[in-house]
C-alpha cells in the first residue's frame, strides 16, 4: 500500500527527535504498519538553524497552515506549541482538509480539544495526542484503551517534568530555583514560556485532558484549581525533609458525589511513599479504578526522545488505521463535566 506522507510542523526539541526516530526505525515501522512512513515536508521559522538532522530533500514551508493543507501530505504532525495561533490554525486546516493530525500540544487540547475532536469526527480522520500528557508514559492509550473495562474513581500524579526536576535538584543538590530552571530549559524540558511549567498551568492542561479520558467527560480546564511551585523556597524543602516528607507538584482528579474535582498544587508526600521516589524529569500517574484497582505508570515526562517515542506511536496508529476516536467515544456521548465544589485538602 501507499506510504503515509507526513508533514512535520515544528523542528524544535520534539520535532527533530521525531524525524531522527522515524529514520532510525524506518524499516521496523514499515514492517509493523504494513506501509512506509515518509516525512515529505516540514515547517519551522528559521531555515538556517542546524537541527542536528538532515533536512535535504524535504519541502520547506514557512507557514504551518500551508504545510497542513499541502497536497504532499496525508498526516500533519503538529509540534509547534501554543493554545492558539499557528498551531491551532494548522491543526484545524489539516482536519478540515481530511488529513489526520498527531500532536503533543496539551495547551491546544486543554482549550480546544473537544472542538478539534468534533472536527476530526466530522471529517473521518484521526486526532492523536499520546505525547500531550506525561511525555513518554503511554497514559492516553492506557486510559482510552487498556482500562476500557473500568470505572475510574481517581487519577493523580506528577505531570510536569520541569517542576519535578527543579524540586528534586533543589532538594538533593541545594541548587537555587533559578539555576535548576535554566538547566531544565537547556535540556529541552521546559515550555517556550516556562511560567506555564512553574505556575502549574502545564500540569493543569494535562490533567484536563486525562480527566476527560478517565471519566468520559468533556474537557473542563477552567474548573481546575491551580497553584505552582514558584514560591517554594529551599527552607520549605528542608522543613518537609525534617518532617519526613518531600514536596511534589501533583495534579489530582477525583469523581466525588457532587461532581468532578480537579486540582494542581504542591503537596507534602511521605518520603517512604512510591511517589516520593519519582525524581528528576520522571513523571508518574496513578489510576484508581474498580476492576484493576490501582495502577501506576512511571517514566520520562519531558525531553525530545521520550516525547517523540509517544508521537511516533501515534503516527504508527495513523499509518495502520488503528488510531480510533480521540477520546475513545463519539464527542456527543461524552458527559458534560460537572464541577465539584472545592474541598480543603491537607497533604493532597
Ligand atoms: P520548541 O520550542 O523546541 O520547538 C517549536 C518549533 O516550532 C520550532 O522548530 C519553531 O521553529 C517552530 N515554530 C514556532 N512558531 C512557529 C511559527 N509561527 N511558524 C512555524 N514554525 C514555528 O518546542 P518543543 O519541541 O519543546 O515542543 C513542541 C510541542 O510539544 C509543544 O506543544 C510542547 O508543549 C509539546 N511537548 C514538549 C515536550 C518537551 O519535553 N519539550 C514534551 C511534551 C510535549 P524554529 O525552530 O525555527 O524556531
Ligand atoms: N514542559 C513540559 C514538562 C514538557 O516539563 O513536563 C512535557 O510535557
Amino acid at each position: 500500500s501507499k506510504p503515509l506522507r507526513i508533514g512535520l510542523a515544528g523542528l524544535g526539541t520534539v520535532g527533530a527527535s521525531v524525524l531522527r526516530i522515524l529514520r532510525r526505525q524506518e524499516n521496523a515501522l514499515a514492517a509493523r504498519c504494513g506501509r512506509a512512513i515518509r516525512v515529505t515536508a516540514v515547517s519551522a521559522r528559521d531555515r538556517t538553524r542546524d537541527r542536528g538532522v538532515d533536512l535535504g530533500g524535504l519541502h520547506w514551508f514557512d507557514d504551518p497552515v500551508a504545510l497542513a493543507t499541502s497536497g504532499e501530505i496525508d498526516c500533519l504532525v503538529e509540534l509547534v506549541g501554543g493554545s492558539d495561533g499557528p498551531a491551532k490554525a494548522a491543526v484545524e486546516a489539516a482536519l478540515a482538509a481530511g488529513k489526520s493530525v498527531v500532536t503533543a500540544n496539551k495547551a491546544l487540547l486543554a482549550h480546544h480539544g473537544i472542538a478539534l475532536a468534533t472536527l476530526a469526527e466530522q471529517n473521518g480522520v484521526a486526532l492523536a495526542f499520546e505525547a500531550s500528557s506525561a511525555g513518554g508514559i503511554p497514559i492516553v492509550k492506557t486510559l482510552r484503551e487498556a482500562l476500557a473495562g473500568n470505572t475510574v474513581t481517581r487519577l493523580y500524579g506528577i505531570l510536569n517534568g520541569t517542576c519535578n526536576y527543579i524540586l528534586s535538584r533543589m532538594e538533593l543538590e541545594g541548587l537555587t530555583f533559578e539555576a535548576c530552571l535554566k538547566d531544565a530549559q537547556r535540556l529541552g524540558y521546559a515550555e517556550a514560556d516556562p511560567t506555564f511549567d512553574v505556575e502549574g498551568y502545564d500540569t493543569a492542561h494535562k490533567l484536563a485532558i486525562l480527566t476527560s479520558l478517565a471519566f468520559g467527560t468533556t474537557i473542563d480546564a477552567e474548573a481546575i484549581h491551580v497553584e505552582g511551585i514558584s514560591s517554594i523556597a529551599p527552607l520549605d524543602l528542608k522543613m518537609a525533609d525534617e518532617l519526613g516528607y518531600r514536596i511534589k507538584l501533583l495534579g489530582v482528579a477525583e469523581r466525588t458525589k457532587t461532581g468532578i474535582e480537579q486540582r494542581v498544587h504542591p503537596t507534602m508526600v511521605p518520603k517512604s511513599s512510591a511517589i516520593a521516589q519519582v525524581m528528576g524529569v520522571l513523571n508518574a500517574v496513578t489510576v484508581d479504578a474498580d476492576a484493576v484497582r490501582e495502577i501506576t505508570l512511571v517514566g520520562p515526562g519531558a525531553g525530545g526522545d521520550p516525547t517523540a517515542s509517544a508521537v511516533v506511536a501515534d503516527i504508527a496508529d495513523v499509518a495502520r488505521g488503528t488510531a480510533g476516536l480521540p477520546f475513545g467515544l463519539p464527542v456527543a456521548r461524552l458527559e458534560a463535566a460537572v464541577r465539584a465544589p472545592m474541598q480543603r485538602h491537607e497533604g493532597g
